[in-house]
């Protein structure tokens, strides 16, 4: 009989090494969440108004990657919305819903309602949302998540005709989750002033809360003993010298719980954690550069060793204004360095790349 190939065995499956490994996937919301008492006070404090059917201020979340933005917004509106019937929310992330007709349609849909599928207009579907929030009795919050991600004039329009939405006293409370807080500029004046946005930063973690945050994932992901305190510590400084980002330390814990399990072997060594971690720098890194325009990206290839700012005016084709807004977003990316030196009287910008040449090449 034809033997089924997963029935096969394999001679090096050894003790098992995760107890739960769903702990581990990006949609896992943890039990604990610690190190951002702070931030979560904060939130608290500014949407208190909404309790007293008071207007709250819309609020601007931004911080570097990996830095539990989404899971705090989150948290604390769904906090917020098992205490009182007052209020509802809806989360809406732009990476996937990146035109304003999509934003709108989830935004009738926290109302209960559906939009039809024949297109309807824009201004169709905004008359709409105020009817069905002229009839609703709790004050809605809409989390846009990745807000940077859409369209800056479609995101300008967007923002101009929710913040300005309200039936009486109440008022949608807009929570915008960024990266950037200095995305905020690039809006048209016009919105920026409608915006009356109140600040709330997520700093990168250090080491040691890295350490405190791996402490859930590894009592309920991994069995006991799999990986020393030692290598605990290693991945904490890993995940802190890439921008303490929390979900790299969580992303290597993994890979290298399943690189254990794979090879057989019943702990997580030194070693396997040190190639665990090219590769999670390698799948940062290529997430990075398949976002980049293919310019940009032939303008970090030039790049190689190091080259003069001039000296790719020279050599690249693209205008100086293209290569220098190229070179600023290379740079907020982290993929590259700018640094100013002097030759005489003469100052020199000199281009380096902060990344492994080697990585850099697309599968
Ligand atoms: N304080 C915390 N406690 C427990 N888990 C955390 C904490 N902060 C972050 N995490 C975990 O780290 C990962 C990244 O967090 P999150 O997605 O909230 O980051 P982010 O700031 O939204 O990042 P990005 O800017 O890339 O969207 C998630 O798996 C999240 O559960
Ligand atoms: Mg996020």
């Amino acid at each position: 009989m034809k033997k089924n190939i997963f029935s096969e065995k394999n001679d090096l499956e050894g003790k098992p090494i995760f107890k739960d490994e769903s702990v581990f996937y990006p949609d896992y919301f943890p039990l604990s969440i610690t190190c951002r008492e702070t931030q979560i006070k904060e939130l608290t404090f500014l949407l208190k108004p909404l309790l007293v059917q008071k207007k709250a201020n819309n609020v601007l979340v931004y911080g570097p990657p990996g830095t539990g933005k989404t899971l705090i917004t989150n948290f604390v509106l769904k906090e917020l919305c098992e205490y009182t019937k007052k209020v509802n929310f809806t989360y809406i992330n732009l990476i996937k819903e990146n035109t304003r007709v999509a934003v709108l349609s989830k935004v009738v849909s926290l109302f209960g309602g559906i939009l039809p599928r024949r297109g309807l207009a824009i201004d169709e579907i905004l008359s709409r949302t105020q009817e069905l929030f002229s009839k609703a009795d709790f004050s809605p919050i809409i989390i846009l998540d990745e807000i940077d991600k859409m369209d800056k004039e479609e995101t300008s329009k967007l923002l101009y005709d929710l913040a300005r939405f309200n039936v009486g006293k109440r008022y949608f409370t807009l929570i915008l989750v960024t990266n950037y807080k200095s995305f905020i500029l690039e809006l048209d004046n016009r919105t920026q002033s409608t915006l009356f946005l109140s600040d709330l930063e997520f700093p990168k973690y250090k080491p040691q809360e890295i350490k405190e945050i791996l402490k859930e994932r590894i009592e309920y992901g991994l069995v006991p003993g799999i990986i020393s305190e030692d290598l605990i510590g290693y991945v904490a400084g890993f995940a802190s010298g890439r921008g303490g980002d929390a979900r790299i330390a969580i992303d290597l814990l993994y890979k290298a719980g399943k690189n254990t399990e794979k090879l057989g072997q019943s702990e997580i060594t030194k070693d396997l954690l040190l190639s665990s971690a090219r590769l999670v720098d390698s799948v940062k890194l290529s997430e990075k550069i398949r976002y980049l325009h293919p310019e940009e990206y032939e303008l970090l290839l030039a790049i190689d060793e190091g080259i003069d700012v001039s000296t790719l005016y020279v050599k690249l084709k693209f205008s100086e204004r293209t290569i220098r807004r190229y070179l600023e977003n290379l740079e907020k990316l982290e993929l590259i360095k700018i640094e100013t030196y002097r030759v005489g009287k003469a100052e020199k910008r000199r281009v380096t790349l902060s990344v492994d040449p080697e990585l850099l090449k697309k599968e």
